[in-house]
């Protein structure tokens, strides 16, 4: 990614999505990718998950191939995705939990539980020269034990902010963001580099990208159903827009 003092990573999940909606090749992902590096994205982000409900090993490939911009692949911590991500060497894995039945990401990965298992896996991910990302709940426990295994990024999760603000519930949503707060403070405080993502929106990513510790966003299924009314580029030069606002 570049050296802007907070990055965005545009997710293309859901351009995927729509594609496979009809089995075809359109709209294609690696179109938005493009488009997306156009209008300023400073990464593309990426989740191949298990089903492929989404985004495909092609796209991976195609990805891989033609990005100028760095590509951040999240994936499930299986032996399949830690084969895959060692034979295209991403500029970042994020590890991310899956569940079969879930919509998304529905929350963190529980690192305080599966330490020494987690320190194995993400180490021939570091050794192979990739960024290691460990998308956790802004929870200390969590920031901690991904310190300890050795992730050189923590993403917090935002679904919760993000949910009970959508859902008018600004006290609580309020909580929830100044958990963010404190956990990105302490993130960067133990030596981490923090990313926040999930669900953020025009009316989140304010409160957000003001946290000075914060060093990118990565946004995904706002952006792209937002391309639909005004464009994919206005959308990204938008949400970037705000970022900037937010920092200024
Ligand atoms: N970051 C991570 C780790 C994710 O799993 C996702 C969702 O795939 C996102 C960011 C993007 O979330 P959204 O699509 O809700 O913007």
């Amino acid at each position: 990614m570049t050296d802007k003092l907070l990055r965005l990573g545009v997710n293309i999940d859901h351009v995927a999505t729509v594609r496979n909606a009809r089995g075809g090749d359109y709209p294609s992902p690696l179109r938005a990718a493009k488009l997306a590096e156009d209008a300023g994205a400073d990464g593309i982000t990426a989740h191949l998950r298990e089903d492929r409900r989404h985004i495909s090993d092609a796209d991976i490939d195609g990805l891989m191939e033609m990005l100028t911009v760095p590509l951040n692949f999240e994936m499930a911590a299986t032996d399949e995705m830690q084969a895959i991500a060692l034979r295209h060497k991403p500029h970042a894995v994020c590890i991310v939990p899956e569940k079969r039945e879930e919509r998304t990401t529905e929350g963190g990965l529980e690192v305080a539980r599966e330490e020494n298992k987690l320190a194995h896996f993400i180490a021939p991910l570091r050794e192979a020269g990739c960024r290691v990302s460990i998308f956790i709940a802004a929870d200390m426990r969590q920031v901690e034990a991904a310190h300890r295994i050795g992730a050189e990024i923590v993403e917090l999760h935002a679904g919760a902010y993000c949910d009970l603000f959508a859902e008018g519930r600004i006290e609580e949503s309020n909580a929830e963001l100044e958990r963010l707060r404190e956990m990105s403070a302490y993130g960067h405080s133990l030596g981490l580099e923090v990313h926040v993502g999930h669900g953020i929106t025009f009316d989140t990513v304010k409160p957000i990208a003001a946290f000075p510790e914060v060093m990118e966003l990565n946004i995904g299924h706002f952006i792209i159903g937002e391309a639909i009314f005004i464009g994919l580029k206005p959308a990204i030069a938008q949400m970037r827009a705000l970022m900037d606002e937010a920092r200024a």
